[in-house]
């Protein structure tokens, strides 16, 4: 713990595809405000690459993707100018939570930031729900979002006594999360063969919406370029769920996958014990995160 560490405004830089890191952010947003502390909030997308001051503290945070982060996130750090170290944390939200495979989710990013003159002093992961392949059980994905505000709080006060936590993942892990570059050419091909339905209206929301402009409406319909994250925003949030993916078909989860309609399920929710609702290996990060 450090004595002079001083925050005096905090910068929250985020990425998110289908709202669970925007959630988290807002989240950070709330506890900070609470603690009188100003707050300045700024999407990652194509068409926003935020600045950060050198007085700022910056927090990054996105989503786990193929045990690292989003390749824009990595764009974004490209850009950051800083004369003087900027003090910075890294968030990341994963579905899976600090398992084996995603103990170095965070590492490439870090060093970037590093490179970029930004001093990272805390790094942590929260879980959320799966927006990816295995959907997380309705009470398990309850859970996440119950728990998120003592979580946070947690971190804040890490944050703010100036809490030094910086992980040193296993080999294994540091070689997975370089399959990144796999990842990234599997993405571009995912969104280049992204099928349109019948039923599709031409109303443009996945077009407004993609954060890596990778759709152009043409002729009233989405047309896909080379530029796909796979963040899958647009499956799921197409009002007429007209999109259906070419490759890859596993990678949509069959019922959709909507945040707000799970905040509303929490209302009136009656608690079932993690245990029976998290078993097995596939749940193991779920079930230590709830449960710590
Ligand atoms: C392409 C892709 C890859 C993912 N890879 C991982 C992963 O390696 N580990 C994990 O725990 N979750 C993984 N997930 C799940 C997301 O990290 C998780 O659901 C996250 O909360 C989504 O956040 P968002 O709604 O802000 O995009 C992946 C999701 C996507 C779309």
């Amino acid at each position: 713990m450090t004595d002079m560490f001083q925050v005096n405004k905090v910068k929250i830089i985020y990425f998110s595809g289908t709202g669970n890191t925007a959630m988290v952010a807002e989240e950070f947003e709330r506890e900070f405000i609470r603690r009188a502390i100003p707050v300045v909030m700024s999407e990652i997308s194509a068409g926003n690459f935020p600045s950060v001051d050198d007085d700022d503290l910056l927090i990054l945070m996105f989503p786990v993707h193929a045990f690292n982060a989003p390749e824009i996130v990595y764009e974004w750090i490209e850009t950051i100018n800083a004369h003087d170290p900027i003090s910075a944390v890294v968030i990341s939200v994963s579905a899976g939570g600090s398992t084996k495979p995603n103990m170095a989710c965070r590492l490439s990013s870090i060093r970037g930031l590093e490179r970029k003159n930004c001093h990272v002093y805390y790094e942590e992961m929260l879980v959320m729900p799966s927006n990816l392949v295995v959907q997380t059980p309705v009470g398990l994905a309850i859970r996440m979002l119950e728990i998120l505000p003592s979580k946070v709080r947690g971190i804040v006060d890490d944050i703010l006594s100036g809490t030094q936590l910086r992980t040193d993942p296993p080999l294994p892990a540091c070689i997975l999360s370089r399959t990144g570059e796999l990842e990234k050419r599997g993405a571009k091909l995912f969104g280049k063969k992204i099928r349109v339905k019948n039923n599709c209206k031409g109303c443009g929301w996945c077009e407004r919406n993609c954060p890596s402009n990778n759709i152009i409406m043409s002729n009233g319909k989405p047309l896909f370029n080379g530029t796909c994250l796979l963040c899958l925003k647009c499956f799921y949030g197409c009002p007429e769920k007209a999109l259906e993916p070419g490759i890859l078909k596993f990678f949509v989860l069959k019922d959709g996958y909507d945040l707000k309609s799970l905040k509303k399920r929490m209302e009136g929710d009656k608690p079932e014990p993690v245990e029976e609702l998290a078993k097995g290996y596939l749940w193991k990060g779920v079930r230590d995160y709830l449960s710590e």
